[in-house]
């Protein structure tokens, strides 16, 4: 079964809408609740309850633009190998809970009522979700908050993110995290493509115990197993892949991080939701907030925002000049609010 959403969670009462509904929630892989966006003019995206987790998005002529493993595993606590895994409360095992946090194995909630920030105006394929932490989550992280995400497709098929994480903690304590958008992009052939927009800045390699170095190359190409933490990144990163013909742009607010991770064949093969080959079609570039932890005093909120568009090629490519686009203003506010 399947129901429309109007706007922000609210249930659409009204007889069967003009073509397509901008939000539908049905059921997905295993009987999983999801929402379906739907933007006019054919661009859409969705999003899994569980984890708050996009395993989908596709440009106007249907075709996708994320990867989502084959062997990947809809069923909980497993997160789901591809599509956009929140990160939150932690990045990696920069602490002492689960590699990555927990909000990618929770199931979140559509939020019933009208949320406390505007509506976007551009677009009617939104939803608003939220997750607070039960019982079990406080045993292991001893605090409470509320985390308001917003996934929205803009006109020209943009894929938005905005999240916002509030302290609400009666006890006075403030509270620390790390945080990434785990962003698995889908490409024609790992070794074929460049991101650019990371040169010549510094990283903390995974590979190498976290060890900083600087980045030497006028971009970064892929020959083996890739897996640093580029710090204090511009507003913008380009993923140009030549084959497809296609450059994806990456832009951040709040966010002054970027992952980037391709397992190669060796960590693919020991990977069980993951296709021994599937390394060669997908690259992570995850906008990510790890080396300066963000510390929320109570009644604090953080916003961390992530906007995709994915453009012809070539389009950005030898124009982002780190320190031209170092200066640019982050995601304007009212692109995705
Ligand atoms: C990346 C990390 O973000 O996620 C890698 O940098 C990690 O070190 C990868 O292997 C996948 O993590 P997971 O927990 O989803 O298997």
């Amino acid at each position: 079964m399947s129901s429309s959403v109007a706007g922000a969670g609210e249930e659409s009462g009204a007889a069967a809408p003009q073509g397509p509904a901008p939000v539908e929630r049905c059921k997905g892989v295993n009987g999983l609740e999801k929402v379906v966006l739907r933007e006019v003019r054919g661009s859409s995206a969705e999003v899994y309850l569980y984890g708050g987790h996009v395993t989908s998005w596709k440009d106007e002529h249907g075709e996708e633009l994320l990867f989502v493993s084959n062997k990947a595993i809809f069923k909980p606590p497993k997160a789901i190998r591809g599509g956009i895994p929140i990160c939150f409360p932690q990045f990696s095992n920069f602490g002492h809970l689960e590699p990555h946090g927990f909000a990618r194995n929770k199931t979140w909630t559509v939020e019933a009522d009208p949320p406390p920030f505007p509506v976007p105006i551009s677009s009617k394929a939104y939803i608003d979700l939220i997750l607070k932490p039960t019982e079990e989550d406080v045993k292991i992280w001893p605090h409470s908050f509320e985390y308001r995400l917003r996934i929205a497709l803009g006109p020209g098929g943009d894929l938005m993110l905005t999240s916002r994480i509030r302290n609400t903690n009666a006890d006075g304590k403030s509270f620390s995290f790390t945080f990434a958008y785990h962003t698995y992009f889908s490409i024609s052939d790992i070794s074929e493509i460049r991101v650019e927009g990371l040169e010549t800045l510094d990283y903390l390699d995974n590979l190498q115990d976290r060890a900083r170095f600087t980045e030497q190359g006028d971009a970064i190409v892929f020959e083996s197993e890739l897996d640093r933490i580029y710090l204090g990144t511009p507003s913008k990163i380009a993923i140009i892949d030549h084959e497809k013909k296609r450059t994806f742009v990456v832009r951040k607010g709040g966010l002054p991080d970027a992952v980037v991770w391709n397992p190669w064949d060796k960590k693919a093969k020991a990977m069980a939701d993951f296709g021994d080959d599937e390394y060669k079609r997908m690259v992570c570039v995850e906008a990510a907030a790890i080396e300066k932890q963000v510390t929320l005093k109570p009644g604090e909120e953080w916003t961390g925002k992530l906007e995709l568009s994915a453009v012809p090629s070539s389009y950005y490519s030898g124009q982002l000049d780190p320190d031209r686009v170092i200066q640019d203003s982050t995601v304007p506010e009212d692109s995705i609010s």
